[in-house]
């Protein structure tokens, strides 16, 4: 019998290979990227405990010009920056618990000999072309310039300051040439046209091909649906080389050019798993090679769908390898029902999640709650994640074993009494195939709806045998045994369904319960009578708001930072894009500027110097009493003392900033900032608006 299990079950396991994909090597892991890593673990992680054969592989994404600038910016060069973040990467994703089997680098050897062997294939295919094109180049920095990398005038509505792809006011989008007035956000130059040649992917000689593929079940049906309006627009062909200066491998039969960032990031999948290959004695072709039975799964963001719905499979086809099983692309993650922001403190790192809350596995039990497997953006609403986190955990699920295990320790040696019927046992038993169908289908919010509606009926058993009373009545004493081994024998059933979302927890549990660690099998194993279990310990803890308070506030960028902290967040925002939709999306982290919307955050008011004094003890301070045209005038502390007399400057018009957060100092509080002129030549000098400006206009 348990021969011919093992042979079946050898038979029946399959060998999965899984990716995520390859986060940016020169930003922090967010909350916003771990909605992708949680997902793929806890479908790797219920993979495992089928039994199936399954490599979890990821990498980061090193190399563009983005993470070059970045570098240079920092002093050092890319390879420290890319081995520092590497660190950091790894460390922020062990501790949410997501377990890969390998994370790499893009910037390998393994990933330069597989780009290079899959050029020269697609080329051999007659699917490279070489044309020469003309793009922006920056003639003080001396490099071409990427869209994201110039700013100009929007040609349709006017707005400055957009970049060369699109614009953020009116959602435009044209070619960098078409800007005007363009000038460099590297340099601040004038860049001029210049012509280069390029390599490109024939794409649209792929079209047929990735027409049957999409019709192939390869995508989900929103997937699909996107592909038939690219396809209806036209496949054009695809740009995949860069000049120098590029951070990234250049191209084996032409110096000076560079493979694009996108070439070798999805072929990152494959060397990270070549990698893994030679460490662990794998097959790489049996993963790879054209014909492969091997399932391939690629986790993504629905913003970089096209890379892997379109020019990924398109490579591997044209170059002699198995295209993907299935794309599994994800919405965005919205916090409190907006976009992450910095300025709400909901733009939250990993790392500062981890110090404030502290317990990943909240996280995870939150995101897998939400989860649905489409690609509809998922919203981490913090007041009920801490409500929700609370009941369903501790109330419902951890409550079962704390009311009930102490009794077994303390009245019956710790020793188990084997289960006879019981119909909620029963219940949680069936449900197997239902809850493992869930989570194969990416349908984590389902799995954990029916698992807590069997913690309820779990909680209804105890509630209604109540142990406690028995526990005070003479005679009751295999009644009480009874109970809590099944309450026990629930709670294990429940830990295994749960373990895929919460694998430390579930790990308590077994050194608790005494059991090896859980898989799908077990489910059919139940706790034998005498089985010993361990002294029950606290499993988990309540949440407090005020920690998701803390959270918040340590995210939080105020709008008057010091001019260095100022410019050190700039670049962070700019790291860790806020937004970003299209095929634009590896150029788009550098930015020395401020968007207008940045500067549109910026209250500046007209304001009439209503009162102007001396502060007592103060040297260099004037307090003024600024009229904004509302109830209330504002006070604040300037430091002018130096250059006015009070008394001459009461009745004057200037302008302030209004919505400068209050600031508590020694002789008051200060509730915004005048606007004044200085440097060595002299000054402070206040700003005057001109003649017919009243107090409270906006400054704009
Ligand atoms: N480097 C590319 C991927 C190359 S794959 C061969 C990239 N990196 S990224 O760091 O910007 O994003 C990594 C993954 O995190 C992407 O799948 C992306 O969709 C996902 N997310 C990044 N921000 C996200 C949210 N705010 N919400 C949900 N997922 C998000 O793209
Ligand atoms: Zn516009």
């Amino acid at each position: 019998m348990t021969a011919f299990f093992c042979i079946f079950n050898l038979l029946m396991t399959r060998k999965i290979l899984v990716t995520s994909a390859l986060p940016y090597a020169n930003g922090s892991i967010h909350l916003g990227h771990l909605v992708e890593y949680i997902q793929t673990d806890i479908w790797v992680r219920f993979q495992k405990m089928q039994g199936n054969e399954v490599h979890y592989v990821c990498a980061d994404d090193t190399h563009g010009t983005p993470i070059m600038l970045r570098a240079e910016k920092e002093g050092i060069t890319p390879e420290a920056l890319i081995a520092r973040v590497h660190g950091e990467h790894s460390a922020d994703f062990r501790d949410f618990l997501v377990e890969f089997d390998n994370y790499y680098s893009t910037n390998s050897e393994e990933n330069r000999e597989l780009a290079s062997t899959i050029y020269k294939a697609l080329k051999a295919n007659g699917k490279i072309a070489t044309r020469t094109i003309e793009q922006y180049y920056d003639p003080v920095k001396n490099m071409f310039l990427p869209d994201r990398f110039i700013k100009g005038e929007c040609p349709k509505c006017h707005a400055k300051d957009q970049y060369g792809d699109s614009c953020e006011v009116c959602g435009a989008t044209y070619s960098p040439t078409e800007l005007i007035n363009p000038f460099s956000a590297v340099s601040g130059a004038t860049p001029v046209r210049k012509e280069t040649e390029h390599y490109f992917f024939k794409l649209s000689e792929c079209a047929d091909f990735l027409q049957a593929w999409t019709r192939d079940g390869h995508l989900q049906a929103e997937a699909a649906n996107k592909m038939g309006e690219w396809f209806a627009s036209g496949l054009s062909d695809w740009d995949m080389s860069r000049d120098a200066p590029y951070f990234g491998f250049e191209i084996p039969d032409a110096p000076g050019k560079y493979f694009y960032v996108w070439l070798d990031a999805p072929i990152g999948y494959m060397a990270s798993f070549k990698n893994l290959c030679a460490k662990n004695g794998l097959d790489f072709d049996e993963y790879w090679k054209k014909g492969s039975t091997t399932e391939l799964y690629h986790f993504i963001g629905k913003d970089i769908l096209y890379f892997h719905a379109l020019f990924w499979p398109a490579t591997l086809e044209n170059s002699g390898y198995r295209t993907p099983t299935n794309i599994y692309a994800h919405g965005f993650l919205t916090v409190n029902g907006e976009k992450m922001s910095k300025s709400r403190g909901t733009f939250i790192t990993a790392r500062s999640y981890l110090e404030q809350v502290k317990n990943p596995e909240y996280l995870r039990y939150y995101y897998a709650a939400k989860l649905n497997g489409t690609m509809e953006d998922i919203d981490l609403n913090l007041e009920d994640f801490v409500a929700r986190v609370n009941s369903d955990l501790i109330g419902k699920y951890v409550n079962i074993a704390s009311r009930t295990a102490g009794f077994i320790t303390k009245r019956f040696d710790g020793k188990i009494r084997a289960a006879g019927a019981n119909s909620v046992i029963d219940d949680m038993r069936n449900a197997a195939p239902m809850i493992s169908e869930c989570y194969e289908n990416r349908d984590y919010g389902r799995a954990l709806r029916e698992i807590m509606s069997l913690a309820d009926k779990a909680n209804g058993y105890v509630a209604g045998a109540a142990p406690w009373d028995m526990a005070k009545k003479e005679g009751q004493e295999v009644n009480l045994h009874v109970v809590c081994s099944e309450a026990l024998e629930m709670f294990r059933l429940l830990t295994l369904y749960l373990k895929p979302v919460l694998p430390h927890l579930a790990a308590s549990v077994e050194a608790f319960l005494n059991t090896p660690p859980l898989h799908w099998a077990h489910t059919a194993q139940p706790l034998v009578d005498g089985h010993a279990i361990n002294v029950y310990q606290h499993l988990a803890t309540r949440i407090d708001p005020k920690q998701i308070e803390a959270m918040v506030e340590a995210n939080k960028e105020s709008l008057q930072p010091t001019p260095q902290a100022h410019s050190e967040q700039r670049h962070a925002a700019h790291q860790q894009n806020e937004a970003k939709a299209d095929v634009a999306a590896a150029e788009k982290d550098w930015e020395p500027f401020i968007s207008i919307d940045d500067f549109a955050r910026v209250d500046l008011r007209i304001a009439r110097i209503a009162n102007a004094e001396h502060v007592e003890g103060a040297e260099k301070l004037l307090k003024l009493t600024l009229d904004i045209g509302e109830d209330k005038p504002r006070q604040v502390f300037a430091g002018i003392k130096s250059a006015y007399d009070p008394a001459t400057l009461v009745g004057r018009l200037t302008v302030m900033v209004a919505n400068l957060a209050p600031r508590k100092m020694k002789f008051g509080l200060s509730e915004g900032m005048v606007l004044a002129a200085s440097d060595e030549r002299g000054g402070p000098y206040i700003l005057s608006p001109d003649v017919g400006a009243q107090p409270g206009m906006r400054v704009k």
